[in-house]
């Protein structure tokens, strides 16, 4: 099964990706996260992609790319995927499209959570991300069991360097602008799938297990 999360910043795609890929038994590859873990070990690649995200814009095509053909070539990656924040730029989508072509393959599903601005802004404001393993959550909607400690390394959490208000809205921007214009892309392709982002986590999931079967 190969799945795109389709959404604006803060709507929920990690959140769902990494359900999806415990139920479908498929890897979760998250750029954002790819990206995070190189800035924590102080790579180049880190360095170069720190300098993007701090305010709110991509990295470019040509850092992200071969970076993502490399890994979704890996071993783990034959019964498929779940990419969660690629593609982000119609070059992105086609280089991925054409990488597939080359093996006889294409993506099978588009999943767009929707979710309108307004809600973005709050629910960016408390989520808290663990710095050591990555999972995600928030002051009221998945609060941790004890305050400031990740329930499932026991690490700090914290608000992402790009979750400060100013860097929400400049990352909004750059979605309309850059990243919306990919569900023509996929509605195109007839693999695109809208979600109602705004319900509870688990209606959403429920609601993505409707679309890709039991
Ligand atoms: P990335 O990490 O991909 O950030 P993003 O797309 O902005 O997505 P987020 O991780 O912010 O949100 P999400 O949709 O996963 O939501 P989540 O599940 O956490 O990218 C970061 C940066 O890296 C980019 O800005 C860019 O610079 C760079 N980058 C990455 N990929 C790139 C690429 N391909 N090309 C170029 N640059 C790239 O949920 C958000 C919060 O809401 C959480 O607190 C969660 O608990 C809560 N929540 C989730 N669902 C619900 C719900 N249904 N109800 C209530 N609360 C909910
Ligand atoms: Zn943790």
């Amino acid at each position: 099964m190969k799945i795109i999360m389709l959404g604006a910043p803060g709507a929920g795609k990690g959140t769902q990706a990494k359900q999806i890929a415990a139920k479908y038994s498929i890897p979760h590859i998250s750029t954002g996260d790819i990206f995070r873990a190189n800035i924590k070990n102080g790579t180049e690649l880190g360095k170069k992609a720190k300098t993007y995200m701090d305010q709110g814009q991509l990295v470019p095509d040509e850092l992200t790319c071969d970076l993502v053909m490399d890994r979704i070539q890996q071993d783990d990656c034959k019964n498929g995927f779940v990419l969660d924040g690629f593609p982000r730029t119609i070059p992105q989508a086609e280089a991925l499209t054409a990488a597939l072509e080359k093996v006889g393959q294409k993506m099978e599903y588009a999943i767009d959570v929707d979710v309108p601005d307004e809600n973005i802004v709050n629910r960016m404001g408390g989520r808290r991300a663990c710095l050591n393993c990555g999972a995600t959550y928030h002051v009221v909607f998945n609060p941790t069991k004890v305050e400031g400690k990740c329930d499932a390394c026991g690490s700090e959490t914290v608000l992402r360097d790009d979750d400060k208000p100013e860097t929400v809205q400049k990352r909004l921007t750059v979605y309309h602008e850059q990243t919306q214009p990919l569900i023509d892309y996929y509605k195109k392709q007839n693999i695109l799938h809208s979600v109602d982002g705004t319900q509870p986590m688990d209606d959403v999931f429920a609601a993505i297990v409707g679309i890709l079967g039991e």
